[in-house]
């Protein structure tokens, strides 16, 4: 399968057939009504959070993909009317390394769809110079743990409720006509392969991790900084403090992987933090994935912080109606005072 949109005919072990083939702008209705079939269970192994519907924005963000640093795959069911069953995806977040995830339709699942999708966005990866890929999946997502570390040497880490999962993809399969039909067997069970494993890559993430853990005098923690969009009340206030009290301030923002828009996200982290510098405040960002609560006491633990400070009206873009529990669940699990910036 080429980026260009080849659709490849795909037939499961259970005799049914399916279409593969790259996503594009023109799925957005497509994509709107898989997601809405999708039982609530699904949707929350999927993207972590009760997610009632897709915006418009985020549909746009999903589909218009440039095949290059974003991509994802359909697995579509043949019938008078197209049907999503499954869609795999990858983002690109640094040289070499992307999160993916992946979700099929209730009535398609245990069914080796999922298997398939993830079979050809690894090679759909590789060709496009990924080594790696990370997931976020919640811990009791067992499923989609096994799923996801057959694909390659795979560690785990636990983040909160969550596994983060960093896996080294297998290299690129140089498929000849005839061994691509051996492939196609292996993939329906009719052939078991040998997948070659190798672990050689430190977990960099652990390793910046741990660069960040040097605790300095007065940390200020800063969630959502600039999440209100006219006001920065949260990023006013540890200004001053950090300007009286000669603190550190660390500014953390998340993502949700895959379904956020982590660029756009990051643009207004790094604005926020040099507008603190411009101010001739001391500033680190970090830009987490998986839940805020989780990032922020992380961050404050790991930098010994003095204080955090939140804007209790701080919206998430993908989930507004989160915000509200935001403060009482920083205050239950701080090592430190929580200040509320209004
Ligand atoms: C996790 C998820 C993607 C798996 O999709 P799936 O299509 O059911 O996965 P597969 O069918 O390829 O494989 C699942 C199991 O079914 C088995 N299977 C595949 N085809 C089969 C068949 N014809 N008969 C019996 N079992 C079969 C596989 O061997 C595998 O079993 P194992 O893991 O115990 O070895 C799916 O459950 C899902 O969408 N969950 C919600 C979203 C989610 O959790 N996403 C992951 C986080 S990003």
């Amino acid at each position: 399968m080429t980026a260009s949109g080849d659709a490849e005919p795909v037939r499961l072990r259970d005799g049914s057939t399916l279409v593969i083939r790259p996503i594009g702008p023109d799925d957005r209705d497509l994509l709107r009504s898989g997601f809405e079939r999708l039982s609530e269970h699904s949707r929350y192994m999927r993207f972590q959070t009760p997610l009632a519907s897709l915006s418009d924005k985020q549909l746009a963000y999903l589909t218009d993909v440039d095949h290059h640093d974003h991509e994802a795959l359909l697995a579509i069911a043949p019938g008078d009317r197209e049907e999503i069953v499954g869609v795999a995806r990858f983002v690109r977040v640094d040289a070499g390394v992307a999160e993916c995830a992946i979700v099929v339709a209730d009535d398609w699942q245990e069914r080796g769809v999922a298997t398939e999708l993830l079979d050809r966005l690894v090679q759909r990866a590789r060709s496009e110079d990924v080594t790696r890929f990370t997931a976020l999946v919640l811990a009791e997502n067992a499923d989609a743990l096994r799923l996801l570390e057959r694909l390659g040497d795979t560690e785990q880490h636990r983040v909160g409720s969550q596994v983060e999962l960093d896996i080294e993809l297998p290299a690129p399969r140089q498929a000849s006509p005839p061994l691509k039909l051996v492939l196609a067997a292996a993939a329906r069970g009719l052939v078991v392969p040998a997948i070659s494993m190798w672990r050689q890559v430190a977990d960099f993430t652990h390793a910046r991790r741990r660069a960040d853990a040097v605790a300095e005098p007065a940390n200020v923690i800063v969630a959502h900084a600039y999440a209100t969009e006219d006001e920065a009340p949260a990023l006013n206030v540890a200004a001053d403090l950090a300007a009286a009290r000669d603190a550190h301030v660390h500014l953390v923002d998340t993502y949700w992987p895959v379904v956020s828009d982590r660029a756009e996200i990051d643009r207004r982290l790094t604005a926020a933090a040099d507008e603190l510098r411009a101010r001739g405040v001391e500033v680190s960002t970090h830009l987490i994935g998986g839940d805020t609560v989780d990032a922020v006491i992380d961050v404050a633990e790991q930098t010994d912080a003095a204080l955090i400070v939140i804007d209790p009206r701080a919206a998430s873009l993908l989930t507004p109606w989160r915000a509200y529990a935001l403060p009482a669940r920083v205050c239950a699990r701080a090592p430190c005072d929580v200040l509320l910036a209004r």
